[in-house]
């Protein structure tokens, strides 16, 4: 048995994690940032792929069975080839899961014009991941979706009381409304975006809904855990998290506070 690992590209999936621990709170789980390197949303395919890649080794190396790719960017780009190449080198028991298909599963639920809106990074829009997903299962559903680069390097920077931040936010969602005035719900499709949703909601018009996907995805990984009881039964019960970074922990420790919403020590962790 080992704890759950959750991984993101630095502190975004902190707010997919605040509310996995708060629906499963009996798990052991390793939290992994990778900060030094973020942000991952307008690097390429490859280096996406690679960086994930790595992330989620040192997390098996650690004793995780099940890894959760709590960011968008790595679940676009990188999850469907780590699964196809390269989870066939480590045990059957070894299993890594994303936020897209977990989102794209309550779209159906989300919209009543059938016009979904999506704010995500460069790298998720590119992929087409949510409009394919989507399609799969609710065809009858159009997504319009609008990157917004600029948003994770304010977040990460804490700089989200400014008058640069409103008007990032302010351009984004005028050019996604502009796509589709008949939108009548925005998934916020990037795990760092929870921490601009009074700002975002400041922008968005009353009637549209805007979805963070925390609750989604952890409603979805209780739900896996209770199909797959021989996958339960290889994630320790334990209180304990531990949070890696591959940043300076004092100064992970300070912003994550901010997405977790309680105090964190993490510890360093350094790529070979
Ligand atoms: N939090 C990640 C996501 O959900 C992206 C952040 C980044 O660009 O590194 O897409």
């Amino acid at each position: 048995m080992g704890p759950i690992g959750v991984f993101d590209s630095g502190y975004g999936g902190l707010t997919v994690f605040k509310e996995i621990v708060r629906k499963l709170p009996q798990y052991e789980y390793i939290y992994f940032g990778d900060n030094a390197r973020a942000p991952y949303g307008s690097r390429s395919f490859e280096t996406i792929y690679k960086y994930t890649l790595e992330c989620v080794e040192h997390l098996f190396r650690m004793d995780c069975r099940l890894v959760i790719l709590a960011c968008n960017t790595a679940s676009a780009k990188a999850l469907r080839s780590i699964q196809q190449q390269n989870l066939s080198a480590w045990s059957p028991e070894h299993r890594v899961l994303g936020v897209i298909r977990p989102t794209a599963e309550v779209a159906g639920a989300l919209t009543r014009t059938g016009h979904l809106g999506i704010f995500a990074t460069e790298g998720t829009v590119k992929s087409q991941s949510y409009i394919l997903e989507i399609d799969k299962l609710f065809p009858e559903i159009q997504v319009w979706q609008q990157a917004c680069p600029m948003w994770v390097p304010l977040i990460e920077n804490n700089e989200l009381d400014n008058a640069g931040a409103a008007y990032f936010v302010e351009q984004s969602v005028g050019r996604l409304l502009a796509q589709q005035p008949q939108i009548d719900a925005i998934l916020l499709g990037c795990t760092h975006y929870p921490l601009l949703y009074p700002l975002i909601r400041r922008h968005v018009p009353g009637h549209i809904q805007l979805i963070a996907q925390g609750e989604l995805v952890a409603n979805s990984l209780a739900d896996y855990l209770h199909r797959h009881p021989d996958k339960a039964a290889l994630c320790r019960k334990s209180p304990v998290r531990t949070f890696y970074t591959t940043e300076t922990p004092e100064v992970f420790d300070e912003k994550a506070a901010l997405f977790y919403g309680e105090p964190v020590q993490s510890r360093h962790f350094e790529h070979d």
